[in-house]
């Protein structure tokens, strides 16, 4: 495992946006796995501003995202759908049939979870999968518990999250209570993993992941057994593993 102490967030969202561009510039039919929240958004903005600049080209790759709020509509404020078309979809030359939400308005949810494995599956993993950190440690929506559940699942978020997620819903507005995630299997076989993450309160849970045990209550400490993962942290949040 690599670890990147970055300068502050910019840095490291420049970082990250170096490790996906690179990894777009010498496969341009690459998979990207792609993460929502406030983490990645400089990325995001960094990736648009090379892509003006004519220095990327997304025509021929495909994206497939963690995860999805149940019960959100593509083009809710708050669905991750939105977040990525605002974010970064509409803003490069990417084809949208080339990227892969889970449908947040699926009744049936083992249907979804099985169509969104078939996808996974069809586009013969991901290249490059960009992950965030949950406080909790989550990675995708895999929240702590006994084991580390494999595939595409409907999970019941934890009250720590949908407390987290509560700042970024309009007042009155519900927040969620369960969403489609990607599992802990297809995250591990992605090529290249690029765990980003940014501020003091996420030093502890950078700490607890990578230098504690591997356990199911910290999902992203699987990530030790990963043989190819970059972890890109600004100062504050790597100042307990200096
Ligand atoms: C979002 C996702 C989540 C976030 C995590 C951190 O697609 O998979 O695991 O990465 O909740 O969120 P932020 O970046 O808002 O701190």
């Amino acid at each position: 495992m690599k670890i990147i102490i970055a300068n502050d967030y910019e840095d490291m969202s420049r970082k990250a946006a170096n490790y996906l561009s690179a990894q777009v510039i010498m496969k341009p039919d690459a998979v990207l796995g792609l993460a929502t929240g406030e983490t990645p958004i400089g990325t995001y903005k960094q990736l648009v501003e090379w892509y003006n600049k004519g220095d990327i080209d997304f025509s021929q790759t495909s994206t497939i995202n963690l995860d999805e709020y149940k019960g959100l509509t593509g083009d809710h404020k708050q669905s991750y759908r939105y977040f990525m078309d605002t974010n970064l979809f509409d803003l490069i030359n990417i084809k949208k049939s080339n990227t892969y939400l889970p449908n947040g308005m699926a009744k049936d949810e083992e249907a979804e979870c099985a169509r969104y494995e078939n996808i996974i599956k069809e586009l013969r993993n991901i290249d490059m999968q960009l992950l965030g950190i949950g406080l909790n440690g989550h990675i995708g929506f895999n929240e702590p518990g006994e084991s580390f559940e494999k595939t595409t699942h409907c999970v019941q978020l934890t009250q720590s999250t949908i407390d987290a997620n509560q700042r970024l819903f309009d007042e009155g507005d519900a927040v969620p209570e369960k969403a489609f995630t990607m599992g802990i299997k297809s995250i591990m076989q992605s090529k290249h993993i690029l765990l980003i993450a940014n501020g003091e309160k996420k030093a502890q849970i950078i700490r607890d992941a990578f230098f504690g045990p591997v356990t199911p209550k910290v999902p992203a400490s699987i990530l030790q057994l990963h043989n190819n993962v970059t972890v890109i942290v600004d100062k504050e949040a790597g100042k307990l593993i200096k």
